[in-house]
């Protein structure tokens, strides 16, 4: 399939890409775009033969729900009941990086929430998204514009690498701001569960209930009955096309043991190594990449995929990470790490 590619400038929107874009989604076809989180590829939420494609394009097991994309409140048609506290968080945090279940509505079809009696929400803030929505006159089904298992793509070049030849559009725009995807939250029961830990934290969320919790099952090493309440949380995500192993400890001990592991394999492995600012320079040897500041999670959330990816190109054959405390934004950041490394952590 030929793909055509559009760079739109986002201060600057040209609407004739838009109704370009909007057009293919109109006819049934796909369209990577992009988002405050990460990059998607959206096809008509209400049309089954459009989201099947979806499917297909990624090599996305048929049991991993979609999140319908909206440009505005009125989702009613999409839902069963909007509970009180679900529409306290869309009042505050939409539009953002936060997306809720709610109990669907007859108009979604099966394959777009999986089999499953709920959907997932969100209002992008991202300008680009919601015209696109906007235009296409439709709920749009997105999960992130990878290729199932790799990371999700931050920027139109990553989606360019995944998703040429397999879809009709890919709208480029800038580089993701967030970088991570989207917090989940389950509205459908009491206390409110937290599916994916996101930007929008845990700690945010409580001054709207305070009980709300993180579903236990995905921040630690699956157990072989594993059954997370988002589906897409057990599959083996985010991950390079090389073993990521992770170490996890005060940051003088994390460089040590690092050092020491790239000096017992250096003769016969090529090393990469996820670093920090704080500590880029007490790495001798290996190919090292720093994240960012350490006093500033949100720019390491925004460039972890980004990073990641990029061993990819340079072909190592181990990437070793630094770990960060599970806080605020670090738990969404040690959760997206922990499934790359397949939960492979040494503590130090
Ligand atoms: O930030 C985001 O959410 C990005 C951008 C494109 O909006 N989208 C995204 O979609 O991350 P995806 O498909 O890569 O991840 C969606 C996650 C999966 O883990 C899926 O299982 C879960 O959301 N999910 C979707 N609908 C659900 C539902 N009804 N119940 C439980 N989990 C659901
Ligand atoms: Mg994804």
């Amino acid at each position: 399939m030929n793909t055509k590619i559009s760079i739109i400038d986002e201060n600057d929107i040209a609407q004739s890409i838009i109704n370009e874009a909007a057009s293919v989604i109109k006819e049934g076809g796909l369209v990577a775009f992009p988002t405050e989180t990460v990059y998607g590829l959206g096809a008509n939420a209400l049309d089954k033969l459009a989201v099947e494609k979806i499917f297909k394009a990624k090599g996305r097991p048929q049991d991993n729900p979609l999140i319908i994309h909206v440009s505005n409140f009125d989702i009613d048609f999409l839902v069963k009941e909007i509970p009180c506290m679900a529409k306290k968080i869309m009042n505050r945090y939409w539009p953002g990086p936060i997306t809720l279940i709610f109990n669907k509505s007859d108009l979604v079809p099966r394959i777009t929430s999986a089999g499953l009696d709920t959907v997932g929400i969100r209002m992008p803030s991202n300008i680009i998204a919601r015209k696109l929505i906007e235009e296409a006159g439709t709920p749009i089904a997105a999960p992130s514009a990878n290729i199932s298992g790799r990371p999700s793509p931050t920027d139109v070049e990553s989606c360019i690498e995944d998703l040429s030849g397999k879809i009709e559009y890919i709208l480029g725009g800038d580089k993701s701001k967030v970088g991570l995807e989207s917090t989940i939250v389950d509205c459908t029961c009491t206390p409110l569960c937290i599916l994916r830990p996101g930007t929008i934290t845990i700690e945010m969320l409580r001054e709207i209930d305070g009980k709300i919790y993180i579903d236990k099952n995905i921040m630690s090493k699956p157990k072989n009955d594993f059954k997370p309440k988002a589906p897409g949380m057990k599959y083996r995500h985010y991950a390079p096309k090389s073993p990521v192993k992770i170490i996890s400890g005060d940051l003088e001990k994390t460089v040590a043991k690092i050092n020491e592991i790239v000096q017992t394999n250096m003769g016969n492995k090529k090393i990469g190594i996820i670093a920090t600012d704080e500590s880029k320079k007490k790495y001798p040897y290996g190919t090292v990449v720093s994240l960012g500041d350490r006093d500033h999670l949100d720019d390491i959330g925004r460039n972890l995929f980004e990073v990641l990816r990029s061993f990819d190109a340079i072909d190592v054959d181990l990437i070793l990470s630094e770990a960060f405390e599970e806080k605020g934004i670090g738990v969404a950041i040690m959760n997206r790490l922990k499934k790359s490394a397949g939960f492979d952590i040494t503590y130090v």
